[in-house]
């Protein structure tokens, strides 16, 4: 066949309309395929707005809670990852009308399908320990880390606002219980940023759903928000976290441990990780970094690249992070939590395989540290993880400008 004679007749068959449709849903199909069998895709699941109204447990727009569901399998089948989702607070009540308006205050306005790496990441290679896992990723809708509570809804510009995240968690973990959740061998209670402070202020809580013999473990990640001031010496997240909990009606919904032991003035404390931490008693780790972009940026309010701090700023970092390591200490010190901290200027660590597989702390990264500790491989005198102490000094880090940049972007108002 000579080659003019050849190409005119492979013009003929593929310029035909069903070939070349045919052809567009083979590689439709073959697309999904691929993307299903390598997604760490969770799937939204909404509880019905039944349920909702019988516990009177709502996203802040009023829209029935959900979260994302990833089945286990073998070893897995189980196991279950609880993971609390974060998205920073809302400060105020226009700050909270404004949620309303978007995933992180009505469920109406949630993706279907929710990508995740990391800790919840069902590959092997990334996540060897726990890729077979159940997970349910708790999304955030009531914008009080999970623990506010007022009866009567508010009313604001003619829309109603409820303060029910208290409600929305015990409302999913009942949902989940029925979902195979209660006859779980093993839970680990995890959670980021926002979620992860509520890890620590629910974890006892929480474990006393589920019988003694269930293994259950803390994992919080970025939720250690220290009480320290700003760089103008004001107690800033003080003020605004105390604001917050009188908003949502949060200060009978913290570790009732801690709660028992303050005066009816410093309830608030036991928002604080720092303060109510001594009092958790569920075996837990703690990842966190000593320079936690979110904290250097709305507690202390330094915001400069690392590149371009100036002298002032630099002295900030180190303070900052001098004073997270010293009220970290008892953490360092106590014989039931291992804990792990970075020098990146980052956030979380466990939802994308970069963090989790990549940074190194003592020669180890948060995927082997974690799982050595999970799995008895290492003690916990043996998960105590602490890094070099000068801004940038860590090169596993990422030093370029991505992370600032996304977080200087509105869009990681809340993402982070
Ligand atoms: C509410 O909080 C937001 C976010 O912090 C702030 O921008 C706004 O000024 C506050 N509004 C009031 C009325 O305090
Ligand atoms: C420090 O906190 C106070 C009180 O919230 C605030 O007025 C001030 O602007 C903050 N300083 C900086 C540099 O953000
Ligand atoms: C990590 O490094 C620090 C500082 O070099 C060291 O004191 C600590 O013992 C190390 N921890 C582990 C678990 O190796």
């Amino acid at each position: 066949m000579n080659p003019a004679h050849h190409r005119q007749k492979c013009v003929r068959c593929i310029c035909n309309k069903w070939t070349i449709l045919t052809i567009l849903a083979f590689l439709t199909w073959l697309y999904r395929l691929i993307v299903y069998l390598s997604a760490s895709n969770l799937q939204l699941v909404l509880v019905p707005m039944e349920l909702a109204n019988e516990k009177r447990a709502y996203c802040l727009d009023g829209s029935a809670p959900g979260y994302y569901f990833r089945k286990g399998h073998d070893e897995g089948e189980n196991s279950w990852i609880l993971y609390l989702q974060g998205g920073g607070w809302c400060w105020n009540i226009s700050d909270c009308y404004e949620r309303t308006k978007g995933r992180y205050g009505s469920s109406n306005e949630m993706q279907g399908t929710l990508p995740v790496g990391g800790f919840l990441s069902n590959s092997a290679n990334s996540n060897p320990d726990f890729y077979n896992w159940n997970v349910a990723f708790f999304a955030y809708c009531d914008g009080a880390s999970f623990a506010g509570d007022v009866n009567v809804p508010l009313s604001y510009k003619g829309n109603t606002i409820y303060f029910r995240g208290k409600r929305v968690l015990d409302l999913l973990l009942d949902y989940l219980m029925d979902k195979g959740l209660s006859s779980a061998d093993r839970v680990i209670l995890s959670g980021m940023s926002a979620g992860g402070l509520a890890v620590y202020i629910h974890a006892d809580y929480i474990r006393n759903k589920f019988p003694p013999q269930t293994a259950f473990h803390a994992f919080p990640d970025a939720g250690y928000f220290p009480d320290v001031k700003n760089i103008t010496n004001h107690d800033h997240i003080k003020e605004a976290f105390q604001n917050v909990i009188r908003l949502q009606g949060i200060e009978n919904n913290l570790n009732t441990a801690c709660l028992a032991d303050q005066d009816i003035n410093s309830k608030w404390k036991c928002f604080f990780p720092q303060y109510t931490y001594p009092y958790v008693t569920t075996p837990m780790f703690v990842l966190n970094s000593a320079y936690d972009i979110w904290s250097l940026w709305y507690i202390l309010n330094v915001r400069c690249h690392i590149s371009a701090c100036d002298k002032d700023n630099l002295h900030h970092l180190t303070s900052y992070h001098d004073q997270f390591m010293q009220i970290a200490e008892p953490i360092y010190k106590s014989t039931k939590a291992a804990i792990y901290t970075s020098s990146c200027f980052s956030h979380v660590h466990t939802l994308q395989n970069t963090e989790w597989t990549k940074h190194l702390v003592n020669g180890t990264t948060p995927v082997a540290a974690f799982g050595d500790w999970y799995f008895g491989r290492k003690t916990v005198q043996q998960s105590k993880y602490w890094d070099c102490a000068t801004p940038a000094c860590n090169p596993t880090c990422d030093w370029t400008l991505n992370t600032f940049m996304y977080f200087a972007s509105s869009n990681s108002k809340y993402d982070f």
